[in-house]
């Protein structure tokens, strides 16, 4: 069922019951010069994942997009979806699921080898090289969803499913907020805690960036966001890409 939210965050927050996607509602307020906006919705009925794919958004989860426009440089907008990312997985455990971070930023629980999908972020802006215009975070937590009620494909859990019972949307979205309003003001200190939830740091990994296949083992992440891939030849740092943990 819909939530009163009645939150007190330090965004404005624009509550829909459904909506096709909250990130795409941010780029129209984005558009209209919109600021520090958050778009929240019980239910999104087109809601967008990373490379194109689709998000399944059933009612029940914590689907929501963070509108602002941070003074900083385009290059250094990828560590606030790290910061997103950091502040999703401190939420997540501070109700007692002990999730973790691959890289950038997909959140997981880890069980017996197996990675299960709690947070999805997408992150969208525009500017120009030396000035980002605006920067969307987009946040798709698993809450109170049945893993029955999501793609197989996407191995995903939820919070509910973890704790065997639902969480109160309204207090976790609440704490959300407050952790990423702390964490965007400071994305460096944001990035350096990263490597604490990182499960990425010290697996071999495969990513797939626009550039070609990088495989090695992931041994740091830089500011803004780089992740640091040790190929047994060199260290090359690659900045977007698909991850996979090989093992
Ligand atoms: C991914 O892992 O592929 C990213 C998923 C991002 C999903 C969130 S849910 C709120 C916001 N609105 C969208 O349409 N997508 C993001």
């Amino acid at each position: 069922e819909a939530v009163e939210y009645g939150l007190d965050a330090p965004f404005e927050v624009e509550y829909h019951d459904s909506v096709p996607s909250t990130n795409a509602r941010a780029r129209d307020l984005a558009a209209s010069g919109a600021e520090d906006v958050v778009v929240l919705a019980d239910e999104q009925t087109g809601g967008r994942g990373r490379l194109d794919r689709e998000w399944s958004s059933p009612s029940g989860g914590v689907w929501l997009s963070l509108l602002f426009r941070p003074d900083v440089p385009m290059a250094q907008a990828p560590a606030f979806t790290l910061a997103a990312a950091v502040a999703a997985t401190r939420a997540a455990r501070e109700v007692g699921v002990d999730a973790g971070i691959k890289w950038p930023n997909d959140v997981l629980v880890e069980s017996d080898g197996d990675e299960r999908k709690l947070v999805g972020i997408l992150t969208e802006m525009e500017g120009e090289a030396d000035r980002t215009s605006w920067i969307i975070v987009g946040i798709g937590v698993n809450a109170n969803v049945g893993p029955e009620d999501l793609p197989a494909e996407a191995n995903p859990t939820s919070l509910s499913a973890e704790l065997g019972a639902p969480v109160d949307r309204r207090v976790f979205t609440q704490r959300l907020l407050e952790l990423f309003e702390e964490l965007r003001q400071d994305p460096e200190a944001a990035v350096a805690e990263w490597r604490e939830y990182a499960t990425t740091l010290g697996k071999r990994v495969r990513v797939e960036t626009p550039n070609g296949v990088v495989e090695g083992e992931a041994v740091d992440v830089e500011f803004p966001g780089g992740l640091v891939v040790d190929t047994g030849d060199e260290r090359v740092t690659v900045s977007a890409g698909d991850c996979d943990h090989l093992r």
